[in-house]
């Protein structure tokens, strides 16, 4: 399957809702929510895109690294690639009824697992834990910060079925289609943090960590990981970019929690820059979704493939053989 076919079917599919920009920066659908793009005036989505691209990478030739391996142990599974998908839902407003939020889940694990790789579930109940059950556990729900005792219980039912991880997106809290669906969501102290993590028998995930205070918390909490994340600008208008956030809190906690990211990164060299920048895996969005309208679960396949190509040709570009070399050494920065 062409990646050009898979867009332009995305593209006829998706009107009204996404164009298929040739570069998913934030622009074109700048306040459309619900739909594809970034909250307010779209700055925050924009932020992503332009933090990134600001990034410029250190070309090494003269090395021994012939291939660069992109492989990873991450939440107790071997992955082929350190890109995972992240998790969407609310198909019906935000895509228009190209797909629905069952077929949109179901593509998304599917092809994320025939790549190698996991996907994630946005807050889509049965449909998450039927999806997750059928991958073989190959899958995890990012649930909204509803009341505590509804997280537990659905934290419970995952671990049940094997889930990798399970997590809440934090930062769901300030969200506009969860307010224009009348569904309650609120922030949460550290205290109630650290009740989820102790009650919930899976590896957690706090997703919308954009401060080093916050990524500090979230490892007092006991979390296993955290998504430094702005929810791809949907959220807050104004925020920085995450790749501008990201070193600072990769400074604070390195080590102490598996940091995973996502914003704009659209492309191997942008997977490259993030774990520069301190994350040790990515997710990636947008593009996804573009994907699977486009292309199904093979169409998920394909952009991961693609995507993970990209990432190893940057690496032999860079001097790298491994993840684990992959360092800040890598960022141009000015000398004076
Ligand atoms: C249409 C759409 C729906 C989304 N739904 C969810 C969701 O249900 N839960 C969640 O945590 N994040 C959700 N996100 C945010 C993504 O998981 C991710 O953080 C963001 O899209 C990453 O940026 P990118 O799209 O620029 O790659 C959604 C994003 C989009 C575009």
């Amino acid at each position: 399957m062409e990646w050009k076919e898979i867009r332009q079917r995305a593209r006829e599919r998706l009107q009204g809702y996404c164009r298929v920009c040739p570069q998913c920066d934030g622009r074109a659908c700048a306040g459309e929510v619900p739909g594809f793009g970034g909250v307010g005036t779209g700055s925050s989505f924009r932020a992503n895109y332009e933090s990134l691209a600001q990034w410029k990478v250190n070309m090494r030739t003269i090395h021994g690294a012939r291939d660069g391996d992109p492989t990873l142990k991450l939440f107790g599974y071997d992955l082929s690639t350190p890109i995972l998908g992240a998790p969407i839902a609310g198909a019906q407003a935000n895509l228009g009824g190209a797909m629905s939020d069952a077929e949109l889940t179901a593509v998304l694990l599917e092809g994320c697992r025939l790549a190698g790789t996991i996907g994630m579930a946005g807050h889509v109940g049965e449909i998450a834990l039927e999806e997750i059950k059928r991958q073989a556990g190959r899958g995890i729900m990012i649930h909204k910060p509803l009341e505590q005792a509804k997280i537990i219980a659905w934290g419970r039912k995952m671990a049940e079925v094997g889930a990798a991880a399970f997590g809440i997106d934090i930062d769901g809290a300030g969200l506009i289609n969860m307010r224009l669906a009348g569904i309650y969501v609120e922030p949460k102290t550290p205290a109630q943090l650290a009740e989820l993590v102790q009650n919930i028998p899976l590896p957690f995930i706090v997703k919308g960590i954009m401060t080093p205070a916050e990524a500090e918390l979230a490892v007092q909490a006991g979390a296993a990981a955290i998504v430094v994340s702005n929810h791809g600008g949907r959220v807050l208008d104004h925020t920085p970019g995450v790749a501008q956030v990201l070193p600072a809190i990769a400074r604070r906690v390195k080590g102490k929690i598996t940091i995973l990211t996502d914003g704009a990164v659209r492309t191997g060299v942008d997977v490259l820059k993030m774990l520069a920048l301190g994350a040790d895996a990515v997710l990636v969005g947008r593009p996804l979704i573009v994907a699977a309208v486009g292309g199904g679960a093979a169409g998920v396949k394909c952009l991961l493939e693609r995507m993970t190509g990209e990432l190893v040709q940057a690496m032999i570009l860079t001097g790298c053989k491994t993840l684990a070399d992959i360092g800040p050494h890598l960022l141009y920065q000015e000398e004076l």
